[in-house]
Formats: C-alpha cells, sequence, structure tokens
C-alpha cells in the first residue's frame, strides 16, 4: 500500500487535542488511521502518558470483547489517568470487570429492556407531544433548548420517580459534569488547578457532590418501600452476587445513570435533526413512509456516533497489527471511527436512512459493556421522529450547531432552527 505523506501527517492529528474536534469529528484523520496505522501511540502532554488509538470497526469489536486483556476495571472510562485511591472512589459499572460487573448490571438490565419499556410508550408520546406543540408555536428556537435536551432527562425522572419540577435540575448536573472539558458548560474544567480538590469526583466535577445529595435523599424516601421506580429498585434489591451495593455504589450507579440517559440521547436527536434539514429528500421520504423509521432510528445512531470513545486498559503485553501494547497502557476504541469504516458500511460519510446500519457501534460493540440504556435510548428516538415527521412541514437551520469542546462527547449546546407545522390532533394508537 502506498502511503502518502498527506495520510501520515493525518494520521499523526493529536486526538487528545480538543482543538481537533472544534470542527465536528475529525473524520479524516480517523479514516487516515483506519487506512494506515489501525493501532497507532498518540502521545499527550504531561501528566498523562499517551494512549493506542483503534479505529476499525474489527479492531474495536475484537478488543471490546477480549476483557481479559482489555480491562474496564484498572483503569478510567477515558483518558483521564487516575491512581489506585481515585479508581477505587469513583468506580461504577462502568469500570467494573467480571462478576461483579455482571451483578451489577443485571440489578436493572430487566427493566430497561424493550419489553419492560413498552408500557411507557404512551407516556413518552405524551411527552413528546408537548415538547413539540410548545416549540412549534414559537416556529424559531432553539431545538437543544426546547426539544432535545428536555426530553430525554423527563423520561428517566419518570423512570427514577423524580418530580418533574427536578428535570431542569438534573440536565444541569449532566452538562456540568460531561462538559467538564467545555468553558461554557463546565464550573471546573478538568485539568485546572482547582479541579484538584474534586480529583476523588466523577468528571473531577463538584456537580457530582450535588449528584450524590439528591441521590440520597431519594435512597431515604424509598428505602424498604415496595416502589417500582428505578431508585426503590436500586436500594432495596440485592445483586446476585449477595453484595448489597455500599453508599458508594449506589452514589456512582445512580450519578451514572443521571449523566448516561441524557446527554448521548439529546445529542443523538440533534444530530439527526441536523440530518434530516441537510437531507431534505431523506425527510420528505421519511414522512410519506414512517413505517421506514424503526431500521432509520439505526442509521440516526451510526450517524450521531454522540459518544467519541470509551476507554480499555491493557493488563498484559499485546500485539495489535504489529504494535506493541504494554500492561498498564491506555487503549482507546474509537466508536465514532467504527461507525464510518468503510469496510462495514458502504460510503460511510453518507447519510442514508434506507441502509442497514446495524453494526453500528453508537452503543459499543462486542464487549459485556454494551449500552445498558440501548433500548429505552432506541425507543425515544423513535417516538420523536415519528412525532416530529408526522407534524412537522418544514424545517430550516438557522445557524450552525454549536458543539461541545470535547473529545469524548460528540455533543451540540444549541441549534438555532425554524420549524412549521400542526399542532398534535389526538389520536389514537
Ligand atoms: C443514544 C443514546 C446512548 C448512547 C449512544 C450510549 C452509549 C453508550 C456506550 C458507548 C457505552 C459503553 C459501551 C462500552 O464501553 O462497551 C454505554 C454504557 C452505558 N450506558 Fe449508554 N448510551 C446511550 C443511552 C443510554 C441511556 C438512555 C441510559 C440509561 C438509562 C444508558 C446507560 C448506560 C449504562 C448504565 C452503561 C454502562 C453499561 C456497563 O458498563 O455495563 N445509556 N452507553
Amino acid at each position: 500500500m502506498n502511503v502518502t505523506p498527506l495520510a501520515l501527517a493525518a494520521a499523526d492529528t493529536d486526538l487528545s487535542d480538543l482543538d481537533n474536534f472544534a470542527a465536528g469529528p475529525p473524520w479524516t484523520a480517523f479514516g487516515a488511521l483506519r487506512r494506515e496505522a489501525p493501532c497507532h501511540w498518540n502521545p499527550e502532554p504531561a501528566p498523562n502518558h499517551g494512549f493506542w488509538s483503534i479505529t476499525r470497526h474489527a479492531d474495536i469489536v475484537a478488543v471490546s470483547r477480549d476483557e481479559e486483556t482489555f480491562s474496564s476495571e484498572v483503569g478510567a472510562a477515558n483518558l483521564e489517568e487516575l491512581d489506585a485511591d481515585q479508581l477505587e472512589v469513583r468506580k461504577s459499572m462502568l469500570e467494573t470487570d467480571g462478576a461483579r460487573h455482571f451483578a451489577l448490571r443485571r440489578l436493572l438490565q430487566r427493566d430497561l429492556s424493550a419489553r419492560a419499556l413498552a408500557p411507557y410508550e404512551t407516556f413518552l408520546r405524551g411527552l413528546t407531544a408537548t415538547t413539540l406543540d410548545a416549540a412549534l408555536a414559537d416556529r424559531e428556537f432553539d431545538f437543544v433548548a426546547q426539544v432535545s435536551a428536555d426530553f430525554p432527562i423527563r423520561v428517566l425522572a419518570r423512570l427514577m420517580g423524580v418530580p418533574d419540577e427536578h428535570a431542569g435540575q438534573l440536565i444541569s448536573w449532566g452538562n456540568r459534569m460531561v462538559g467538564n472539558t467545555d468553558p461554557d458548560e463546565a464550573d471546573v474544567l478538568l485539568g485546572s488547578p482547582e479541579s484538584e480538590q474534586y480529583r476523588n469526583l466523577p468528571f473531577r466535577s463538584p456537580a457530582a457532590l450535588e449528584v450524590f445529595a439528591y441521590g440520597d435523599e431519594l435512597a431515604r424516601q424509598r428505602r424498604g418501600k415496595d416502589g417500582d421506580d428505578l431508585v426503590s429498585k436500586l436500594v432495596n434489591r440485592v445483586p446476585g452476587d449477595g453484595v448489597p451495593l455500599s453508599e458508594r455504589d449506589f452514589h456512582n450507579y445512580f450519578l451514572l445513570l443521571v449523566v448516561a440517559g441524557n446527554e448521548t440521547t439529546r445529542h443523538t436527536i440533534t444530530h439527526t435533526m441536523k440530518a434530516l434539514i441537510d437531507h431534505p429528500e431523506s425527510f420528505a421520504l421519511l414522512k410519506e413512509r414512517p413505517e421506514l423509521l424503526p431500521r432509520a432510528v439505526e442509521e440516526f445512531l451510526r450517524w450521531a456516533s454522540p459518544v467519541y470513545h470509551f476507554r480499555r486498559t491493557a493488563t498484559r503485553d499485546a500485539d495489535v497489527h504489529g504494535q506493541q501494547i504494554r500492561t498498564g497502557d491506555k487503549v482507546v476504541l474509537w466508536w465514532a471511527s467504527g461507525n464510518r469504516d468503510e469496510t462495514v458500511f458502504d460510503d460511510p460519510y453518507r447519510f442514508d436512512v434506507q441502509r442497514d446500519a446495524r453494526e453500528h457501534m453508537a452503543f459499543g460493540k462486542g464487549g459485556s459493556h454494551l449500552c445498558l440504556g440501548n433500548q429505552l435510548a432506541r425507543m425515544e428516538i423513535r417516538i420523536m421522529f415519528e412525532e416530529i415527521l408526522a407534524r412537522v412541514d418544514s424545517a430550516d437551520a438557522l445557524g450552525g450547531p454549536a458543539r461541545v469542546r470535547s473529545n469524548f462527547i460528540h455533543g451540540i449546546k444549541s441549534f438555532p432552527v425554524r420549524m412549521s407545522g400542526r399542532a398534535a390532533a389526538p389520536r389514537s394508537r
């Protein structure tokens, strides 16, 4: 294979540098890495030590599957490097391997299955209708603030039995934590001297303390009672390994749900709205043939790739494409790159609502950490676009999307749009 100097330069793009994500995903760099350097060492500024980038779909699946060599537990889930104490106190199911991980996951797995969620469909549809009616009445609005940010967190609030009026607070906590590299979102920026005092908190964010306190209050109200919300289940069930959740386990589980169930779905909905505005023919097709939507949701997820990466840490030396990975090295799985792998998806940079995109890795792929909320997210996205397509006749962007400054979350902070359509007619489904 001929390696051009241009391709090599692209493959050397520093993926730890947030500037390289400012205008959107560094697709050229990902493409060059997949072609020329599928297991590539990315140096990082001190105090970090650098990481291996894995960018091909098949390799991401293989690394994700080999959990003995590539652990979720011996290092953090993203690029931050933690000492043993920090790892211990910040550990959620995402940073747990083996039997304990299985037991923690099983605690809520059935509650988040498609079958258990089906009864919420009417509630979700009603919520979508209210959200869209309010936005459409304004005609010109920020799609994030008025549509996509509100919806996933209200659904989660309902599942967790959190009062509706606290949804705004949950959104703000999520923004402050996940946006910890974005000056507009974070109150304490990751890596700033001030963040040192929060080093034992998830995302090094003081917002985590507020989330813990809020979770404690919900737990106090529900312990020993027979509520069927997720918080009641967390505090009253014992994991299958017989080891009850410690206070810390509960904190980190609760916080993981608040964060994971919020941002990712929101960004998928915003990216999809933008894609449908940029591709009016797809908008028209789905409006005419809404039965295509369940399959199109998989393309929405592939297209959006709202989580750029998760990380594993090598527990032993390993060879990937001739590169020597050493024990303790950080190994980064770039889901977003896997979602543009041309050996899996034909013409991967084309938004194609009729393609079979089920091989996408937006929720992870191959390993036991596959997103626990994937059925919930799919249902939310499907219902949101069923309702949008049923009532929006025209949609235009009034400006570009403002992106979250991050190489972890592919997020949109605001997206001004103009939409016209009908308010909800009562429908029987
Ligand atoms: C479009 C929306 C979503 C995307 C793209 C997404 C993506 C992901 C990814 C990439 C992972 C890690 C996979 C791995 O490391 O192998 C993950 C894990 C997880 N997600 Fe999601 N997620 C979404 C929505 C949700 C929702 C709605 C919830 C909550 C109800 C949720 C809860 C979780 C949890 C608890 C984990 C940890 C699973 C484990 O460690 O076993 N996610 N998600």
